[in-house]
């Protein structure tokens, strides 16, 4: 597996990421095949956003002798933003299964292309935890630029943003924002059109993975 990184963003290569994201792109792609497609890259974006996670070590006993042993030494939440985060979140649990999950509601308004905020539902322990913030889209970055700093006011100090696909001009804007927070993404595409879509991209990730279109 490759990463290119630069200060602030982590760009994850790898086939399997290549070919699933071709078939997130295809409009004909089905509902059951962009889920399972999905599913396979939030995988390997978790496995890389979990690797900073630090550790304590204990003596283990194996059936043949001490040796030492490791547990993860941080709590983790998981903040989905609505709807279309939720698909990336089983994939972070699947790796820390007592993770607690905090929700954050967006929705873009289609006019303005502003966020607007309808629901949340943040853990305690935030201050302390690592806080990874999934969305498969970050197009403007007013979504996640909003989950950040709302995050934040709540206390969080240790705050991952992961994407799916990314737009030069969201990472700008989480760089200018919240520089302290790294992005985790598989593809940065090319622009944004006038409607604030990614261009390529995929559409709308939320309608695509609930079938809502
Ligand atoms: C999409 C996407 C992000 C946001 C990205 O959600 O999942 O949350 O837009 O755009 P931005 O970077 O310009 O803020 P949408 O509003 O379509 O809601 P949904 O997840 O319920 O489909």
């Amino acid at each position: 597996m490759a990463s290119e990184d630069y200060d602030h963003v982590t760009l994850i290569e790898h086939p399997v990421i290549h070919r699933d994201l071709t078939i997130l792109r295809d409009v004909n792609t089905s509902t059951a095949d962009f889920r399972m497609a999905l599913k396979r890259i939030a995988v390997i974006l978790a496995y890389h956003a979990l690797k900073e996670l630090p550790l304590k070590s204990f003596r283990v006993q194996t059936p043949i002798e001490e040796t030492t042993g490791y547990d993860i030494d941080q709590e983790v939440i998981v903040v989905p933003i609505l709807r279309a985060g939720l698909g990336l979140s089983d994939a972070l649990l699947q790796f820390i299964p007592d993770a607690k999950v905090g929700h954050v509601g967006m929705e873009r308004d289609e006019r303005t292309h502003q966020p607007v905020d309808y629901y949340s539902n943040i853990p305690e322990g935030v201050e302390e935890a690592m806080v990874l913030v999934v969305d498969p889209m970050l197009a403007t970055g007013g979504s996640a630029d909003d989950a950040l700093s709302f995050l934040k006011k709540q206390g969080a100090q240790h705050l991952r943003f992961i994407s799916l696909i990314s737009a030069p001009e969201g990472l700008e804007k989480l760089r200018q924002k919240h520089p302290d927070v790294h992005t985790i993404t598989a593809a940065v595409d090319e622009k944004l059109n006038d409607d604030a879509f990614i261009v390529p991209g995929l559409g709308d990730a939320g309608d695509r993975y609930f079938g809502t279109t």
